[in-house]
């Protein structure tokens, strides 16, 4: 399993969120006490696909399992769909397994061309018992009437004193127990997107534990705070 598979967010209070009133807005959704179709617009690598499968999962609760709920890339969805019957199909099975509403994502929906976009539009307007959940890295490519369907929400990257739990939570996971300031230390410097970052925390466990490797000390089975830092300053300026 890649590593960003493993430590991909499980539960939607696992992502972080630069703004605390869009995490408000998405719990809203997870909990069922929006429905108006959510579209997740912002920079690549802010967790948007990962919040609407999570989303999804979260409002679809007990009933969720993985062939009910199987997120739409817009671009492999026109390459072989030229309506909106899947969607619907969707919500059929979701509604039919005790769901109180349907939900479906449509990753990338500005792949969808002009025309896809306004079927997409009328399908929305025809059809009531389903939320879309779309997500977009190209804002400016969804025609305006479609965009005005649904409630656009910024994901923005986070800080990197906002992304410090989210470290010490992967770190400690691969078996290495560090400290908010010891997480803040490792992440001075750190600019980028979610995605980035799972591959930076990724290089630093493995240089982490190639240094434990080779430690002489038998009894370093663990890797201590103290020792950590010692290695984060020995292996800084890779
Ligand atoms: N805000 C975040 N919080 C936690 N993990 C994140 C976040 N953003 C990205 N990631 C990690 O990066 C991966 C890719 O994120 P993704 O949701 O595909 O980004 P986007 O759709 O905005 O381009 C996720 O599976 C997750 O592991
Ligand atoms: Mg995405």
């Amino acid at each position: 399993m890649t590593f960003d598979k493993k430590h991909r967010p499980q539960v939607l209070s696992d992502v972080v969120f630069a703004s605390s009133d869009v995490q408000q807005t998405l719990e809203d959704y997870a909990n069922n006490k929006r429905d108006k179709h959510l579209l997740l617009y912002g920079p690549k690598g802010t967790g948007k696909s990962v919040s609407a499968e999570l989303i999804m999962r979260e409002r679809l609760g007990s009933i969720w399992q993985a062939g009910l709920a199987e997120p739409f890339n817009a671009k492999a969805y026109a390459a072989q769909h030229d309506s909106f019957g899947p969607i619907l199909s969707q919500w059929n099975w979701q509604l039919s397994a005790g769901a109180l509403a349907g939900c479906s994502i449509v990753d990338e929906i500005d792949q969808f061309t002009l025309p896809m976009q306004h079927k997409l539009r009328a399908f929305i307007d025809q059809y009531e018992m389903g939320v879309v959940i779309a997500t977009t890295n190209n804002l400016h490519l969804v025609d305006g009437p479609l965009k005005d369907r649904f409630r656009p929400v910024f994901v923005d990257y986070p800080s990197v004193a906002q992304w410090v739990l989210r470290v010490v939570a992967v770190m400690t996971a691969e078996g290495i127990p560090i400290t908010s300031s010891q997480a803040q230390v490792l992440l001075s410097g750190f600019e980028g997107s979610g995605r980035t970052l799972n591959d930076w925390i990724e290089d630093y466990v493995l240089r982490l534990q190639g240094a434990v490797h080779k430690l002489t000390n038998p009894a370093a089975s663990g890797v201590t705070p103290a020792q950590i830092l010692t290695i984060h300053n020995t292996t800084e300026g890779k």
